[in-house]
C-alpha cells in the first residue's frame, strides 16, 4: 500500500468517526446531516418560510436539520419507504415516492403553491455491484426529476444525491434544460472513496 493511500484511509476513518461522534453528540439520527449542513452553509439553500420535500428521509437527520431552521414558519414533508420516528414540524409519509397515492398525499401538503425545495438523499437497495447500483441510482434520479415537475414551484430548487458513472453527464445536461443553474457538490462528510456526490439544481423552469 502506498503512503498516500494509507494516509487517505486513515483520514477517512478519522473523518467517519468525527461525523458519527458529532451526530451522536448533537442528537442527529445520522452523520448524513453534515452533508446537508455543509451544502446549506455554502449555498444558502434552506429558508425559514420554505416548503420542503425530503425524499428518502429515514432515519431523519436531514428532516431534523430542516425542522431546526423552518420550525412552524414553512412546511416539511418527509417521504420514505421506511417509517420514521416523528420530528416536530415534519409531516412524514411512509411509502414509495413514485406511488400515485404518495404523490397525492404530498400534494395535499404542498398545496397549490408547490414546493420551494426538493431534497433527495435516496439510495436504492444496494447490491454491492457498482455498475448495477449506479444505474439504479440514475434511474431513480430520473424519477425524482418527474416528481419535481409535479411538485416544485417555478424557481424552486433541487438537491439530489448521485453516483459517478455512466449516464451522469447526460443527466446533468437534462437538468440544465430544466433548471437555470446546475452545480456539483461533494461535502466533506461524503466519503472520499465513495462515488457519491450531490447536484444542486437552482431555479426550476416550469
Ligand atoms: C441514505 S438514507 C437517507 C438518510 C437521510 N437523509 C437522513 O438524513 O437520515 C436513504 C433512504 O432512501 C429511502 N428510499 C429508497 N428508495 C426509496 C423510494 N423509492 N421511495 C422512498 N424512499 C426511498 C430508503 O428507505 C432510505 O431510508
Amino acid at each position: 500500500m502506498t503512503k498516500n493511500k494509507s494516509n487517505r484511509q486513515w483520514l477517512y476513518s478519522q473523518n467517519k468517526d468525527f461525523y458519527v461522534k458529532k451526530a451522536r453528540e448533537f442528537n442527529f439520527r445520522s452523520r448524513a446531516v453534515y452533508k446537508l449542513m455543509e451544502i446549506n452553509q455554502k449555498d444558502d439553500l434552506i429558508k425559514s418560510n420554505y416548503c420542503v420535500v425530503d425524499l428518502g428521509s429515514s432515519p431523519g437527520s436531514w428532516s431534523q436539520y430542516l425542522s431546526s431552521i423552518i420550525k412552524s414558519k414553512g412546511k416539511i414533508i418527509a417521504i420514505d419507504l421506511l417509517p420514521m420516528e416523528s420530528i416536530k414540524h415534519v409531516t412524514h409519509i411512509t411509502g414509495d415516492f413514485t406511488d400515485k397515492s404518495v404523490l397525492k398525499k404530498c400534494l395535499r401538503h404542498t398545496g397549490n403553491n408547490g414546493a420551494d425545495l426538493v431534497i433527495s438523499d435516496m439510495a436504492p437497495n444496494l447490491t454491492g455491484i457498482k455498475t448495477t447500483d449506479q444505474s439504479r441510482n440514475l434511474a431513480q434520479a430520473e424519477l425524482v426529476l418527474v416528481f419535481c415537475t409535479q411538485t416544485l414551484k417555478a424557481d424552486g430548487n433541487l438537491l439530489i444525491k448521485l453516483f459517478e458513472g455512466e449516464g451522469i453527464k447526460a443527466f446533468r445536461e437534462l437538468l440544465k434544460q430544466k433548471f437555470d443553474k446546475v452545480l456539483v457538490r461533494k461535502p466533506s462528510a461524503s466519503r472520499d472513496k465513495s462515488r457519491e456526490f450531490y447536484i444542486l439544481a437552482r431555479s426550476f423552469r416550469l
